[in-house]
């Protein structure tokens, strides 16, 4: 469906052009002012410096024009020469009705489809998840979801780090505390064996001590780091270990991501760069866009406008050994071979981001992406905690994703059992399902960019600007619907979609709400901004439950009047559904 905002400014423009007026000044926005109007144009302002009249004239000319539109209910000429707008009821009632019966809810898909990877998550290998990996997972899922409702191709890639020091450190350690490993007998020629010889938690706690150790022992770190080495090179044991650490750390973030209702079409690794990177290197000499300099293989990526440093991009270091960056870039090279996308969306923490714009530049020069394709970088903030630094355990230890969880859960598990009326098992699940809502609508409510506060008790509370809240919203229009189909008979919702003109200034709210989410949504795209999602439900749901407070639906006795509100309740649950939807969250039936 159209937008609203457009369907008015092409009602305004026609009116500007009658009167003789350039149509371009018919520019329409939401009311600022939501006491007086709806929308309001202020065209008539810049009209009147180009005809040399007096703004308020133009405006009352307007106005005069568009006496008389079914669309309009009022039109206001007020000094000093804006237009103010009220919508006509029928033309609402219209609108939503017609939102109704569309499968997308008045949203349309896109008229050409762009195929765009998104790089989220990014954990890596054996470290445990912690609350930094949360806002990528949560902030690219939404994005994908977002993308994928308005018709894009979107592929989610979890870019796993696979490939770094602490591969070595972690088979160093492990060599350390059991030598007699068959990974560890060069002589050995048989199969290794399929079973790992440890456990995810037992990986869990390697890491870090043998992380630990090379920064006290100089002598460790250099054995990692020749591990690291000898891996990379293919050397048989290693290989094997490296897949057993693999295969048990992979099964282990599955299971992570699954409880955040959180998936990735690719489970790519950086490893799986490696192989492209001999060729991207010879073709960046040849083409002579990278140089020697001190030894290293460098790209240099500064531009004349500048206004800050940018170092020149490194692409192998003086020992011929390849960096970050050089995986970042052969992934690049992977991606447009095996998807040629359009676009690629990076959601990285936006301390990465001068790291990024190296990539990107270089990449463009060298011309490894097409003209136009499009590198995005969606930096997002800490997580703080209450005290405004880096979230913390209460013991003072880094946050693991695992307890966070938890500990949300067994806050919302608490706050439902206050006024609880189901089963405990019943409550659990309730819980898990309202905490997952806690934890993504805390965190996508922000602008990603930003820092917020990781708030427990204000993320679980039903009240304010909350996921609780949104779902216990969601879960009221359950009930009165499901109340409604019992009054009749069990009967299932109505074919017909239509809803009558509003009754009260609270139901046209409700209605004039509703409106916005086609462009909310793809607003909320292009920006590449899931808290206009989150602003928009809020806003939704407080329209809703102020409409609710002062309607009586249940007890109506005019049937075609109830059913009307029936249509309308209907319509804003499903815009709800659709949205926490795209924000990666669900209601429970109950709660
Ligand atoms: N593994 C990295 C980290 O934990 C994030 C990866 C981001 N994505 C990328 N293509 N570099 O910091």
């Amino acid at each position: 469906m159209k937008k609203i905002l457009d369907l008015i400014a092409i009602e305004i423009a026609a009116a500007f052009k009658e009167c003789g007026y350039d149509e371009n000044y018919a520019k329409v926005t939401l009311s600022n002012r939501p006491d007086l109007c709806e929308y309001q144009c202020n065209g008539a302002l810049p009209a009147a410096k180009e005809y040399k009249k007096a703004p308020i004239m133009i405006a009352n000319e307007i106005v005069a024009k568009l006496e008389g539109s079914s669309m309009f209910s009022e039109t206001a000429a007020v000094m000093p020469g804006f237009i103010n707008i009220k919508l006509n009821t029928d033309f609402l009632a219209d609108y939503i009705s017609g939102m109704g019966s569309e499968e997308f809810l008045g949203c349309e898909k896109t008229e050409n489809p762009k195929t765009i990877i998104i790089d989220y998550g990014g954990p890596n290998v054996a470290k445990p998840l912690h609350v930094g990996h949360l806002r990528s997972a949560i902030i690219g899922e939404s994005i994908k979801r977002i993308g994928r409702f308005l018709g894009h191709n979107m592929i989610g890639d979890v870019h796993l780090g696979d490939w770094g020091l602490q591969m070595g450190l972690i088979i160093t350690e492990l060599k350390k505390r059991q030598p007699d490993l068959v990974y560890f007998d060069d002589s050995f020629e048989g199969e290794y064996p399929e079973e790992a010889p440890f456990t995810i938690s037992e990986l869990e706690e390697i890491y870090p001590a043998a992380s630990g150790r090379s920064k006290e022992d100089p002598e460790f770190k250099e054995e990692a780091m020749q591990a690291t080495f000898l891996l990379q090179n293919g050397t048989r044991g290693y290989m094997a270990l490296w897949n057993h650490i693999l295969n048990v750390s992979v099964n282990d973030l599955k299971k992570n991501y699954e409880n955040l209702d959180v998936s990735f079409e690719l489970w790519k690794k950086e490893s799986d760069a490696q192989a492209y990177i001999p060729e991207m290197v010879a073709y960046m000499k040849e083409g002579g866009y990278a140089h020697i300099s001190e030894g290293a293989l460098v790209v240099d990526v500064k531009e004349e406008t500048d206004t800050r440093e940018i170092p020149p991009c490194m692409i192998l270091k003086s020992d011929g050994a390849s960096l970050y960056n050089t995986t970042d870039l052969a992934t690049i090279v992977e991606r447009m071979k095996l998807f040629n996308p359009d676009e690629i969306i990076y959601v990285v923490d936006k301390r990465q981001e001068l790291y990024f714009e190296q990539v990107f530049r270089c990449a463009r020069k060298t011309k490894i992406i097409r003209d136009d394709t499009k590198l995005k970088f969606l930096g997002f903030g800490t997580m703080n905690g209450k005290d405004g630094k880096p979230f913390k355990t209460r013991q003072g230890g880094v946050m693991r994703l695992e307890n966070l969880i938890s500990d949300i859960n067994e806050e919302m598990y608490k706050k439902i059992n206050e006024n609880r009326t189901v089963s405990d098992e019943e409550a659990r699940a309730t819980a898990k399902i309202v905490g997952l809502s806690a934890v993504k609508y805390g965190d996508l409510s922000n602008q990603a960019s930003k820092d917020y506060v990781f708030d427990v008790d204000r993320f679980t509370s039903f009240e304010g600007d909350t996921g609780p809240y949104i779902l216990y919203t969601i879960v009221r229009i359950k009930s009165i619907l499901a109340k409604y189909a019992e009054q009749n008979g069990g009967q299932a919702l109505a074919e017909d979609k239509t809803v009558m003109p509003a009754a009260s200034e609270s139901e046209k709210s409700l209605m004039l709400e509703l409106t916005k989410f086609n462009s909310m949504m793809e607003s909320s795209f292009e920006d590449i901004a899931p808290h206009k999602v989150c602003a928009f439900i809020y806003s939704l749901a407080n329209a809703f439950n102020k409409f609710y407070h002062e309607t009586k639906i249940i007890s109506e006795e005019d049937k075609n009047q109830q059913k009307s509100w029936i249509n309308l309740l209907q319509l804003t649950k499903e815009v709800l559904e659709v949205c926490i939807d795209v924000l990666g969250f669900k209601a429970p039936d109950r709660m």
